[in-house]
């Protein structure tokens, strides 16, 4: 998690003064305790902080432009008396139509500063590459006593950071399971939806306040200040969820074209016996259709291309191996593996157990071709009582092992094993086999 330590900490703007105010997480406290799970609040006593960043000069020197557009860059909104509005012109937004809206009550949210702001841009260009994921922002500028949002909880991770003035905000817990950490952001609520705030707060110029996505969350002027603030979000349709959505179609498309038992017809009358309404029917066809099902898509695995390996990994692996033909006949051909020998895997990735109707199969990627198109998946069928040991030998990953401190039956048994997947290219071991 270093990078995304480092986020915090440039979220936190860090400086030298990063960890001296005693309500300040560490990096590490911040990544256990809060971040996806709970809001943080850290409170500064420094209006100056944010200082350079982002304020109302800089926003009524970007009207002056005149490239802000209502709607595509500046949003005009109210919340009064429960009623959420929307009150864009179409059009250049220009400051006099703004600033009458000001103070008319509205709040004006300005998208994408960065756009206009080289610090903005700056500051998200640097998370950005922290969090390892797209950082965005908005900001608000709010009139005093007003409100322009409705409650509402959002997609993503959210960093707000007080600029100038005050602003009240309640923040909620999520309000089921379903809407931790949430895929989509929710509509605009109303205050009977909600419950009890979690966290309310004052936030001061120089304040920060994080919460995760799918936290309720409103705030509003009070009647002696103005507020200014930049949320600055992360995270948004980067969950392992979102991974496997791109990740999973492909590699069907790509069993299907390769393998012929994806392509082959679902059984006759499947129907029959598949299907919640049979759920709680023993049938030895309903067995074997689930069984096929959870086979399947573990052959995906063989679409992810071979280790490419260092010079020294190959000295120590079958791939380096010295034997060959010199002087009228071959040298160097039998592999010495012996219980002394220290052994691991090439790497952690390459290989996954799957039991199957015909037996325990260990598939491999070491010798899949970088054209994945030319490849069968690879696939040994294992002794059963083997199982222990290449569990061990994944758990103690990256480490080595000894060959006879492998968990099954007798010292031959070990060597036979760690020979075959010496050979297959999946283990290593420690020191080469034969020094030449
Ligand atoms: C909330 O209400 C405003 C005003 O009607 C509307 O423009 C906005 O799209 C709504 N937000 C959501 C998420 O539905």
């Amino acid at each position: 998690k270093s990078n995304f330590m480092r986020a915090f900490c440039v979220l936190n703007i860090c400086h030298l003064a990063f960890g001296s105010i005693e309500q300040i997480p560490s990096p590490g406290e911040f990544a256990g305790r809060h971040w996806e799970r709970a809001p943080l609040l850290v409170r500064r006593g420094d209006p100056g902080y944010y200082a350079g960043l982002f304020s109302t000069a800089d926003f009524d020197a970007i009207l002056r432009s005149g490239e802000v557009q209502f709607g595509t860059h500046l949003d005009v909104t109210s919340y009064a008396e429960g009623v959420r509005e929307t009150h864009n012109p179409v059009g250049r937004a220009l400051p006099a139509v703004v600033w009458d809206f000001y103070q008319n009550g509205c709040s004006l949210r300005l998208l994408n500063p960065q756009a206009f702001s080289a610090t903005v841009w700056h500051l998200l260009s640097v998370l950005q590459e922290y969090f390892g994921s797209m950082a965005g922002a908005n900001t608000y500028l709010t009139p005093p006593g007003t409100q322009g949002f409705a409650p509402h909880y959002d997609d993503i991770e959210a960093f707000v950071l007080q600029l100038e003035g005050k602003k009240h905000w309640r923040v909620y817990s999520p309000r089921t399971d379903t809407e931790v950490l949430p895929q989509f952001s929710s509509a605009n609520l109303t205050q009977a939806e909600l419950g009890k705030p979690v966290l309310e707060v004052v936030l001061e110029a120089g304040d920060l306040l994080y919460f995760p996505r799918g936290f309720i969350h409103q705030g509003d002027c009070l009647p002696d200040a103005h507020s200014l603030h930049i949320t600055v979000s992360s995270y948004q349709r980067n969950s392992w969820g979102d991974l496997l959505e791109k990740l999973l179609p492909a590699a069907l498309q790509m069993a299907l074209e390769e393998d012929v038992e994806y392509r082959q017809g679902l059984p006759i009358g499947y129907l029959g016996y598949m299907g919640v309404a049979n759920s709680d029917a023993a049938d030895a066809c309903r067995t074997a259709f689930v069984e096929k099902l959870q086979r399947l898509p573990s052959r995906f695995f063989m679409t992810v291309s071979p280790p490419v390996l260092t010079q020294s990994e190959k000295q120590l692996s079958v791939y380096g191996f010295p034997a060959q033909w010199q002087d009228g006949s071959p040298r160097n051909v039998d592999i010495l593996i012996t219980k002394d020998t220290e052994v691991r895997l090439l790497r952690h990735g390459i290989i996954r157990l799957c039991n199957e109707e015909a037996g325990v199969m260990l598939y491999y990627t070491t010798e899949n071709s970088r054209v994945y198109h030319k490849e069968e998946p690879k696939y040994l069928e294992i002794d059963p009582e083997y199982t222990d040991s290449i569990e061990f030998l994944l758990s103690s990953y990256p480490n080595h092992v000894t060959v006879d401190t492998l968990p099954c039956g007798t010292l031959d048994d070990k060597i036979s094993l760690a020979t075959l997947l010496f050979e297959k290219g999946i283990l290593t071991t420690k020191k080469p086999l034969v020094q030449v």
